[in-house]
């Protein structure tokens, strides 16, 4: 039953300015593959190929990716050139892609529900590009399908993140139902270090039933005038379930430069050389 993920990529990031002036950040590469195919291929895998990306100004570049380039494609037939171009040939053949706009950047609470016209009445996977998830076995999105499988609920992913660093994300506080599992009972947005209900911070995967999309509209805008996803989450977990789950694997915040720095020294040792090895023995 889950077949679709939203990757709302409406964002302008800033933080990559002047990288980012005309160019989406999803397309900055970590090393020769552009940041939202690892989540494109992570999504894939967890059996999620309807992929819905909720775009904004300035972001044809990703329309364009994940479509085919005849010119180059001609350009490059039947050369040593064309395994290249492999892994994103794979991911077009195996995804579909569509398309609709936030027309303005009104926060992630709002930016899913825009893509509530690309889900209808599914629960769906959410997967935000600029985290990068990587695990040596089944993918983040994938263990959290499984999950789903087993509760029928909206599921976050979560990791435990030191106390400095706290008021940068989303926090649970929940009971644990089995290791790694927590039944979530409250949700702060960025709270401050002692206000925060627990170090565990909700990172950029969900799956979400599709009840959420009328508790977005009940969210009243919060900080900066944007809707939290957080905040219409939180009224999911008071009146039915929502869970936290721990993930196998490891997280690298991508939004951020330092992120983006350490996961492109960690792919470029782990999996371009190793990738590379193998293609020059083709
Ligand atoms: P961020 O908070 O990282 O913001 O959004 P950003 O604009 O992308 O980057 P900076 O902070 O300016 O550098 C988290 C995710 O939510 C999406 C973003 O695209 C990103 O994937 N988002 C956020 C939207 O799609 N719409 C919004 O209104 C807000």
């Amino acid at each position: 039953m889950l077949r679709k993920c939203l990757f709302p990529v409406a964002g302008y990031g800033t933080r990559f300015l002047p990288a980012t002036k005309a160019m989406p950040k999803e397309m900055l590469p970590l090393v020769n593959k552009p940041l939202v195919q690892y989540g494109v291929e992570e999504s894939i895998e967890a059996g999620l190929g309807e992929i819905g990306f909720v775009t904004g100004r300035g972001k044809r570049a990703i329309e364009d990716h994940f479509d085919t380039n005849f010119e180059l494609e001609h350009q490059i037939s039947g050369t040593g050139k064309e395994k290249y171009l492999d892994s994103v040939r794979k991911v077009i053949d195996e995804a579909n892609f569509s398309y609709t706009r936030q027309g303005e950047m009104r926060g992630l609470g709002d930016a899913i529900l825009q893509g509530q016209r690309l889900v209808g009445d599914e629960p769906f996977g959410v997967v935000l590009a600029d985290d990068l998830c990587l695990n040596d076995g089944l993918g983040v999105l994938g263990q959290m399908v499984q999950l789903y499988k087993q509760f029928r609920c909206s599921i976050v992913a979560v990791e435990e993140v030191p106390r400095e660093h706290i008021h940068k994300f989303g926090v649970i506080a929940g009971n644990e139902i089995k290791p790694g599992l927590h039944q979530v009972t409250d949700m702060v947005e960025k709270p401050a270090a002692e206000d925060a209900p627990s170090n565990l911070a909700i990172i950029g995967r969900y799956i979400l039933t599709p009840d959420i999309f009328d508790l977005i509209r009940e969210t009243p805008p919060g900080k900066n005038g944007e809707v939290q996803i957080t905040d219409a989450l939180l009224t999911q977990a008071q009146r039915g379930c929502v869970l936290a789950y721990n993930f196998k694997g490891r997280r690298f915040d991508c939004g951020s430069v330092d992120g983006f720095i350490e996961a492109t020294n960690f792919v470029y040792e782990n999996v371009y050389l190793p990738k590379q090895a193998e293609l020059e023995k083709k």
